[in-house]
């Protein structure tokens, strides 16, 4: 006798027969007991739930498959699936035996080409020498001297055929102030040391300013964005003849 039924209703002269969950009734669902002493129709078969092995889609693999089930799989197995190298996967890599006895709805592998990366303007760009550019495939990005990448050096060819990212090289700035002692990175620097050959795009410096009436200084930012920079209308250049005057950064904060 299998313990696979798990209740058996009586109702008179009719039995309806339940399974347990990744089990099946291989036959009639209900039955009915004869005058004979027999059920009509036989008492169906309690059957695990199978799928046979799964169909591998175009440009995929099977990744550790093992059946659970002789050459079959159990109900709520699952397999994974991968695809070949530069073949993008659409849809979900992991596919179940159903109640059904079939697989949920399988992946598919697409051949993903990108257009060759621009390079951009004051910079350059590198990318694998091959007629067409795939899935995965990567390109990296640099720009001349004085100029920054506003990204990331590598982008990626995504699923989309797009590449991830597609810096653009930002200028520096030339400081139209000459001498100056400012607040860079926490640290108190000279402007026509540390700036000789002009600000990096991103760079922020702090201008000192004067406070008049409480004789103090307080910082103003100055934010260097591709080949600009304000200067704080608050800071006044020490004029090197005026040496008898107190520099802004040389009073105490405010
Ligand atoms: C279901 O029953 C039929 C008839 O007895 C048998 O041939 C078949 O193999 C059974 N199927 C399963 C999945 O057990
Ligand atoms: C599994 O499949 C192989 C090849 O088709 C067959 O020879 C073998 O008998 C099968 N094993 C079982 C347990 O069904
Ligand atoms: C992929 O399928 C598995 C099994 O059917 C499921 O557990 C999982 O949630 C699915 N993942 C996504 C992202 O849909
Ligand atoms: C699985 O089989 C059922 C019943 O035959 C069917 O309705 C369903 O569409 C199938 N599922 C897949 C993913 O093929």
């Amino acid at each position: 006798m299998e313990l696979y039924a798990t209740r058996v209703l009586n109702i008179p002269r009719t039995s309806v027969l339940l399974v347990t969950l990744g089990f099946f009734l291989n036959g009639t669902s209900s039955s009915k007991c004869t005058e004979e002493g027999k059920w009509s129709p036989d008492i169906p078969a309690c059957a695990r739930i199978t799928c046979p092995p799964p169909p591998v889609p175009k440009f995929a693999l099977l990744k550790d498959y093992r059946p659970s089930a002789g050459n079959n799989s159990l109900y709520q197995d699952t397999v994974v699936f991968k695809c070949l190298p530069h073949f993008a996967m659409i849809g979900n890599d992991t596919v179940m035996c159903t109640e059904q006895g079939n697989w949920t709805r399988l992946p598919e592998c697409l051949e993903v080409k990108c257009p060759f990366p621009p390079r951009p303007e004051n910079g350059y760009v590198n990318y694998p020498a091959k007629p067409v550019l795939l899935y995965k495939d990567k390109a990296t990005f640099g720009c001349h001297e004085t100029y920054k990448l506003d990204g990331p050096e590598e982008a990626e060819c995504t699923k989309t055929g797009t590449w991830s990212f597609l810096p653009t090289c930002r200028e520096s700035c030339k400081l139209p102030v000459k001498k100056a002692t400012v607040l860079y990175q926490g640290m108190r620097v000279k402007i026509q040391e540390q700036f000789k050959n002009g600000m990096m795009h991103g760079d922020k410096i702090h201008f000192y300013c004067k406070n008049k009436e409480k004789k103090c200084s307080y910082t103003v930012e100055a934010h260097c964005r591709d080949g600009t920079i304000e200067i704080p209308s608050c800071f006044k250049e020490h004029s090197s003849l005026a040496f008898w005057k107190t520099d802004a950064s040389e009073l105490t904060p405010c």
